[in-house]
């Protein structure tokens, strides 16, 4: 499969309330001839293809370097597009897309005959999403079909959260980038399970498991990995593509865990060590702790309150590729929790730390 030659990249300002429809139905003509399309969603960016035309899924895969192993998620705008996809919508799913479609919620379902295997890297099981961002949603429509869609940045970079980011990864590779501006959740949406014996969550994500247990209460938390010394733990998965590094950013980063002032101390011991070395050292941390790092010498970025587990990981991504533009060497990362929106910020650092948690 060969990268097409560079292609000129259009970025334009769309409503992100009410989407301008003459700008809706250019971005929907260009799928409909089977090109990729970047649009926002509440959660992240996506680059969208029609879900039936598989020279335009081949092209998604091509512009982010992404495997065929890695399924897609498909979005749709309306319930009944559920017939198409699927063969069977449990009873579970039903209580579930009643509560939090349209939403960021995807729903592992079995496949239906018509859904192509590059959707579904082979799998018997489908991912359905409906986002709930107008311009994605008017995007759907104006297509009149489900679209496929991965998060908009190259294989194993971290997920935009403005139109922007998507431009950094995916310029000269996709023809048009709708900006809508800033995510409203900024972490991916959750990923859970109908297709196992009891729901599980395969990726944490902007529905928590709280809220998800509301609905039904055995929805088991995803399978927990780390690094201990040079060991990884629970590597089987079922979900393809969640590989440990996934949202690897450029630069190394440490996760730190512990009570506030245990994880602070051995934050600023690591610091010290570092900057001794000559490194150049950035410190991921919350508001409340910048007193502590203030004299430092790091480069300081905060996330935010940590009291504010939605604003933490509506800023998230955004910090990460900022302190890649940076000149800082390594990454100091503290902890938010684990929970509502904190598990699915936890699960992003764990990988950007590929799987190595310090002070336990
Ligand atoms: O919020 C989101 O979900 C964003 C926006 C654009 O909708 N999309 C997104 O797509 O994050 P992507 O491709 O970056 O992540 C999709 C995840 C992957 O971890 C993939 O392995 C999993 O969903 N997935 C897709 N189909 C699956 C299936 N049939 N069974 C298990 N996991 C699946
Ligand atoms: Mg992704």
């Amino acid at each position: 499969m060969g990268q097409r030659l560079h292609i000129r990249t259009k970025v334009i300002v769309v409503d992100p309330v009410h989407p301008e429809p003459t700008i809706i139905e250019r971005a929907a003509k260009l799928l409909s001839d089977g090109e990729i399309v970047v649009f926002p969603t509440e959660t992240v960016y996506g680059l969208g293809a029609d879900a039936f035309q598989l020279a335009a899924l081949e092209r998604i895969f091509a512009a982010k370097g992404r495997p065929f192993s890695d399924p897609l998620i498909v979005h749709i705008a309306d319930e009944s597009a559920l017939e198409l996809l699927t063969t069977t919508v449990p009873e579970q799913a039903e209580r579930l897309v009643q509560k939090f479609w349209p939403g960021p919620l995807t729903l592992i379902l079995p496949r239906g005959p018509r859904v192509p295997r590059m959707v579904t890297a082979g799998l018997e099981t489908v991912a359905i999403r409906m986002p709930r961002h107008p311009v994605a949603l008017a995007l759907i429509r104006a297509l009149a079909s489900p679209i496929a869609a991965p998060s908009a940045n190259r294989f194993m970079h971290v997920s935009p959260t403005t139109a922007q980011h998507a431009l950094a990864d995916l310029a000269g590779r996709v023809p048009l980038i709708l900006d809508a501006g800033l995510c409203e959740i900024g972490v991916e949406s959750t990923v859970l399970d109908l297709c196992s014996e009891v729901p599980r969550i395969l990726r944490p994500g902007g529905v928590g498991l709280e809220a998800l247990r509301s609905v039904l209460p055995d929805v088991q938390p995803p399978i927990h990995r780390k690094v201990v010394g040079e060991r990884e733990e629970f590597v089987a998965e079922k979900a393809p593509g969640q590989l440990l590094t996934h949202y690897a950013p450029t630069i190394p980063l440490l996760l730190f865990d512990g009570t506030v002032e245990a994880m602070q101390a051995s934050m600023l011991a690591e610091l010290r060590r570092r900057g001794m070395r000559g490194e150049r050292v950035g410190v991921l941390v919350a508001d409340e702790d910048m007193p502590v790092f203030r004299d430092s010498g790091a480069l300081i970025q905060s996330l935010g309150s940590a009291n504010d587990p939605a604003g933490v990981a509506a800023s998230l991504f955004a910090s990460l590729r900022a302190l890649e533009e940076t000149q800082v060497q390594v990454i100091l990362c503290r902890n938010f929790g684990d929970q509502g929106l904190g598990l699915a910020i936890r699960d992003r650092l764990l990988k950007a730390a590929g799987g190595q948690v310090f002070g336990q």
